[in-house]
């Protein structure tokens, strides 16, 4: 049994595919056609939902795109669809800017948007345009423009107008606090196809034993587009957002340890704090309602040769926590990717944990070079790790991705920078050796050509970076 609430109205859902999404349900079941639907993978914005969950007395509100979110991960949670904003006959003011500022032209965005804006305002009362622009980041408008969105958004700054969900949110909080602790797991079932919320590592690690064919879940990002676009149906979904153990953001030995289903959204203030070259590089990856959910357990798993984030963990060597039944074991990050969309987890396994060291004094750096700044992927995405002594490199991880048919080190490269300074003269021999390391491949993206120049460019732009010799903004967050 799954139990959440749709608005304000409580709904129990015991038989459901496994694999109904949020939207599909909101428009076939429940009936509230408010919520549209564009791309069905992620990409558009148009079927943005927002979903509370409790947070000290009151919610934390998060904007996640409902075709690519599964009906059972809603379990002790709320769904606030655009049908609910208005109150006594009134728009809420995030629906009353869109209308003063012109923002809604043929109209098909517009629910997205306002949930989106929604969000926003339940989250922050004073935002800059800088933050308006990232919480629209998922949202694409074709007939509008842009302008007079932005500008209802930002319309509203400064806003001291409570709206009906802030009278209501301490009871809110209350119900959905009584469902997880009446039913901390949940289960659905339909047709043989199942949906597990296990609530605890333990659980986890039973339930893969007894499903080997089971899927694990987390933000579905990823597994989502099996469904929406490949139209697969999985047997087994095993949902990891309902075990606290897997949420932690813990610091420990000068390493952080981000358990599997941390959203990115959670992870970013740590990353900014302890490596802020990583942190910057979340405000690429995707879009806000994307990073809502996606998780960096997610990425590992899905192995993709473009997924940002292993290039960035090759770079910091990172451990993996994995189990499997009652066996746990740490994977170095070097030994994870075995092939291409291959892994080293175990059969029934899954990763507990990521351990990020944190370096000292280390030169860090990290770029994704794509053709869009927001939600797109990379055509090259690059991070070195680099230690220096009196200016001269004595040790060296360049991780890449977009480069090979996995994420994977310059182990030339390395070689060739140390003992060498770290100069335009000192890197040239590790830029040469970068085609020992690599033969990348021409599709959509980029060439094998574009690849490897600007594999050699990046490192040259680190170089500029450390001695400051460009005025051009070289940050990955300044640049697409
Ligand atoms: C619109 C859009 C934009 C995107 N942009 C980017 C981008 O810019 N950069 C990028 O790198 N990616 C991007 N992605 C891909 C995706 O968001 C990321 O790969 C994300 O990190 C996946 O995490 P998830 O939690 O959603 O994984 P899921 O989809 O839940 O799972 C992905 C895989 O990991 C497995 N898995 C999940 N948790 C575990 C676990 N604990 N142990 C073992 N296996 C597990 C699942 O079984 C599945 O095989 C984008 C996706 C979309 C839809
Ligand atoms: S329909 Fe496009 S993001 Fe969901
Ligand atoms: S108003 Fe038509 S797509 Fe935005």
């Amino acid at each position: 049994m799954i139990r959440f609430l749709l608005n304000e109205q409580d709904v129990t859902l015991e038989s459901c595919a496994p694999d109904l999404s949020v939207l599909d349900y909101l428009r076939t079941i429940a009936v509230q056609r408010g919520t549209k639907e564009g791309c069905a993978s992620g990409d558009c914005g148009a079927c943005t939902v927002v979903v509370a969950e409790p947070s000290g007395d009151g919610l934390s509100y998060t904007s996640v795109n409902s075709c690519i979110t599964f009906v059972g991960t809603l379990h002790g949670k709320q769904l606030l669809t655009v049908e609910h904003l208005e109150a006594d006959g009134r728009l809420h003011p995030v629906q009353q800017a869109m209308v003063d500022f012109h923002g809604s032209q043929c109209g098909f965005c517009t629910p997205g948007f306002i949930m989106s804006m929604f969000a926003l305002y339940k989250r922050d009362r004073q935002p800059t345009r800088a933050e308006v622009e990232r919480s629209l980041s998922g949202n694409l408008c074709r007939c509008t423009g842009y302008r007079p969105i932005i500008d209802a958004a930002l319309s509203l700054a400064g806003a001291s107008v409570e709206d009906q969900h802030a009278l209501r949110e301490e009871a809110v909080s209350t119900r959905l606090k009584k469902i997880r602790a009446d039913h901390p797991s949940g289960s659905l079932e339909c047709g043989g196809r199942r949906f597990f919320l296990p609530a605890t590592c333990d659980e986890l690690a039973a339930l893969l034993q007894a499903y080997p064919q089971a899927q694990l879940l987390a933000g579905g990002t990823d597994l989502a587009l099996s469904v929406t676009q490949q139209l697969k149906q999985p047997a087994v979904l095993i949902y990891t957002g309902g075990i606290a153990e897997l949420s932690i953001i813990e610091e420990r030995n000068n390493c952080l340890l981000v358990g599997a289903a941390v959203s990115y959204t959670r992870l970013e203030s740590a990353l900014k704090q302890h490596l802020p070259a990583f942190g910057h590089l979340l405000d690429r990856l995707g879009s806000l309602q994307v990073r809502n959910q996606g998780t960096l357990a997610g990425n590992l798993a899905n192995a993709s040769p473009i997924g940002d984030t292993p290039p960035v963990l090759l770079a910091l060597d990172a451990k993996l926590h994995i189990r499997s039944g009652n066996h746990c074991e740490v994977i170095g990050i070097d030994d994870f990717f075995t092939g291409y969309r291959q892994t080293a987890l175990p059969a029934n396994g899954f990763i507990e944990q990521i351990q990020i060291p944190v370096p000292d004094d280390n030169l860090f750096k990290v770029y994704k070079v794509s053709k869009r700044f927001d939600d797109d992927i990379s055509a090259v995405c690059a991070a070195f790790n680099i230690t220096l002594s009196e200016g001269v490199v004595t040790a060296a991880r360049l991780g890449f991705g977009g480069m090979a048919a996995t994420p994977a080190r310059a182990l030339n490269a390395e070689q060739a920078l140390i003992g060498r300074p770290f100069d335009e003269q000192g890197i040239l021999a590790a830029q040469d050796a970068l085609e020992r390391d690599f033969s990348p491949i021409d599709d959509v993206r980029a060439s094998a050509g574009y690849r490897l120049e600007v594999a050699r460019n990046l490192l040259l732009r680190a170089v500029l970076e450390q001695d400051q010799l460009s005025d051009e903004p070289l940050e990955v967050a300044h640049y697409a």
